[in-house]
């Protein structure tokens, strides 16, 4: 296939810098063998996250001069509701500072609701795959997070163009087994981060949707890769084409009836988020109470009006087509050239993202021993790429009874931040990937020196097992 190269030219430049392997050790041992405690000046490469990592326009940057800094009903949030009209054609909503604060305030708004119902129990979440702040609201909330993704999800070998699909008989089972009126919400999460940036077809939303009906159960869609969901429908599912993206997306929000959104993927913006409503609901005069109480005033949310202004553009440049194809393209790329040296990945390979199979690739170190995070740090020591865990790790305790949650996949993400990288810097990451896996049966695993209660990936600190 050509290489599709970049829509867009460089205006600015961020020098970053080598280091040498000592140097990253050292950086390594103060950071506990924790990736995430790392300073970004030890890093060259960083494909720890696409979340708020991506370059803005110069459209964007200009609005940011332009932004109304006032109190309330500020000039940018009216830019942004009209961004926001007429992309999702969801006609309320509320800014948040990011995703997970949206899930917060939308969260504990549903989680009332159920013990207004006098519902007892710990009510039920159920998602094709709860990302992990996700999961940790529900839990956080008194409810339990479950998820029914489709079984192809987890044989990464497989080329199952929908991994993020819903297994559709499992979540109406769910719904039947714990009793309709136990469900606070079904979660979609578009495309599904936690299981490789997988995207869920049109077909399997609407069924969604129509179970969710006929059992009176909210569907709430994860967005925070919306435009990458629509492009892999376009390209993949049957009658979709001829559509634009944006055509696209207005069908997928059909299927829904809130959204919570993290700008800081498909939005490309470095901060700013969004909860959305189909409509003017009780549930929605709740949120926006909690959005007062939590984010700041309705119009805008825990960020600047600046902020508002740059969403407002970034929401209609993160599904152009020509950028969303140059895009899905470079991670493919980064993805072919590790399969064409034999490591195994995730396929087909995702949106947002590479992810490597570590059980696959390190099949000594057991999952106790978090071979994931042990390539994450070998790829760290060979070329000062950070990458981030997500497997058992990530997956973590179930708050009941303290036991590790079992993780079906052990993987390696290494995320592509927005109009950033160059093709060459992906095929340095390449080089040193192949080289890790090269000698990937040499690899130690991690036990904990220490490990938090909760959320414990970012906190945590690790020796090496010898
Ligand atoms: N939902 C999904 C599917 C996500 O991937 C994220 C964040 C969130 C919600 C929360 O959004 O970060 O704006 O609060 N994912 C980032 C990542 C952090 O690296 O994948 P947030």
């Amino acid at each position: 296939m050509r290489r599709i190269p970049e829509p867009f030219r460089i205006k600015m430049v961020e020098p970053i810098r080598t280091s040498t392997v000592q140097h990253r050790r050292a950086a390594l041992r103060e950071a506990g063998n924790n990736p995430f405690l790392l300073r970004s000046d030890d890093i060259y490469i960083d494909l720890l996250s696409d979340s708020g990592t991506g370059a803005m326009s110069d459209r964007q940057w200009a609005a940011i001069m332009l932004g109304d800094e006032s109190y309330a009903g500020s000039r940018s949030y009216h830019h942004l509701a009209e961004s926001v009209h007429s992309l999702f054609g969801y006609s309320h909503f509320v800014p948040t500072h990011q995703g997970r604060a949206a899930e917060n305030i939308l969260f504990s708004a549903l989680a009332q609701r159920m013990r207004a119902r006098g519902e007892s129990g710990r009510p039920i979440f159920l998602s094709n795959y709860h990302f992990d702040t996700t999961a940790a609201h529900v839990e956080l909330n008194g409810c339990r997070p479950v998820n029914v993704v489709t079984d192809a999800a987890f044989d990464t070998g497989s080329d199952h163009a929908w991994k993020g699909n819903f297994d559709i008989g499992r979540l109406e089972e769910e719904i039947v087994g714990n009793g309709a009126e136990n469900i606070a919400a079904i979660v979609v999460t578009i495309t599904c981060n936690s299981v490789g940036g997988q995207p869920v077809s049109m077909e399997n939303m609407r069924a969604v949707y129509e179970i969710a009906r006929r059992y009176g159960i909210t569907v709430v869609i994860d967005a925070a890769r919306f435009a990458e969901n629509a492009w892999f429908i376009k390209h993949r599912e049957e009658g979709f084409s001829e559509k634009s993206v944006a055509d696209i997306v207005k069908e997928m929000f059909q299927y829904g009836d809130v959204m919570t959104l993290s700008a800081k993927k498909n939005g490309l913006v470095n901060i700013g988020g969004l909860c959305c409503f189909r409509e003017d609901t009780p549930l929605y005069q709740d949120v926006r109470i909690r959005c007062v109480a939590f984010e700041g005033f309705i119009t805008y949310g825990g960020l600047a009006g600046r902020d508002l202004a740059a969403l407002a553009i970034g929401l209609h440049e993160g599904v152009d087509e020509a950028f969303l194809t140059y895009h899905i393209a470079q991670v493919g790329y980064l993805g072919e050239r590790l399969v064409r040296a034999g490591v195994p990945i995730q396929r087909p390979i995702g949106g947002h993202a590479v992810f490597v199979d570590a059980k696959a690739l390190a099949p000594h170190i057991p999952a106790a021993s978090f071979p994931a995070q042990a390539v994450t740090n070998a790829l760290y020591l060979e070329g000062g790429i950070r990458a981030v865990e997500i497997g058992s790790l990530m997956m973590g305790r179930d708050p009941a009874t303290g036991r590790q949650k079992p993780s079906p996949l052990e993987l390696v993400r290494l995320a592509i931040p927005r109009r950033v990288y160059s093709n060459d810097q992906l095929d340095y990451v390449a080089d040193c990937l192949i080289a890790v896996a090269g000698r990937a049966d040499e690899l130690k695993g991690l036990s904990f020196s220490y490990e938090p209660p909760v959320l414990r990936h970012f906190l945590a600190r690790f020796d090496e097992v010898f």
